[in-house]
């Protein structure tokens, strides 16, 4: 398996926000970069790819050493979900394997609401959230039967983020995600 893929698209990203873009070019700009990353599913060490049988996993592939990005890969098991949470930074979402659907959530009577229709990713898709753009959804897993991957971009080292997950009775909780693993994978040329 080479690390290529996943090394020029690390650089490509750094190169991207070593411009100061703002965060419409960075949805764009960005988007792309991670539309041509997950064309391709040939790259994932079998290590980030791992389900668990509990809940998503959610691994660490790397963290930018000046703390302005992090690239993570989301694998679902089997009919899988996130809570409804926030990101408080922009995120991009590339869907490699299987599917997922996103659903939308917006603040109504003081509470949050799905909003519209859930948004079906295939591979190949990318999807973007953020504070501006819309920034509360619940995610899950498209197939009872079998393991999704995507891969996230987040404007910040996003397992050490403070955000929240909003319960169905109303309110907000705080949560920090952290990581499924210490180490990233070796992007090193070899
Ligand atoms: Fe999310």
């Amino acid at each position: 398996m080479s690390a290529a893929p996943l090394r020029d698209f690390v650089a490509g990203f750094a190169r991207l926000l070593d411009r100061r873009p703002g965060e419409a070019d960075i949805l764009e700009s960005g988007g792309s970069l991670l539309r041509g990353l997950v064309a391709r599913d040939d790259w994932l060490p079998e290590a980030f790819a791992q389900p668990d049988p509990v809940r998503y996993q959610q691994y660490l592939l790397h963290a930018d050493a000046t703390g302005r990005f992090s690239v993570v890969s989301f694998v679902w098991g089997p009919g899988q979900a996130t809570p409804v949470h926030d990101h408080t930074v922009w995120g991009l979402i590339g869907m490699l394997r299987g599917a997922e659907y996103s659903q939308p959530y917006r603040e109504h009577d003081g509470r949050m609401a799905a909003a519209g229709p859930p948004v079906r990713l295939e591979p190949g898709d990318v999807g973007a959230v953020s504070p501006t753009v819309g920034d509360v959804h619940r995610v899950h897993n498209a197939f009872d039967d079998r393991v999704s991957i995507s891969i996230h971009v987040y404007g910040a080292d996003i397992g050490a983020v403070k955000r929240h997950t909003y319960p169905a009775g109303g309110g907000r909780k705080p949560f920090v995600s952290g990581y499924a693993n210490t180490q990233p994978p070796d992007l090193r040329r070899t």
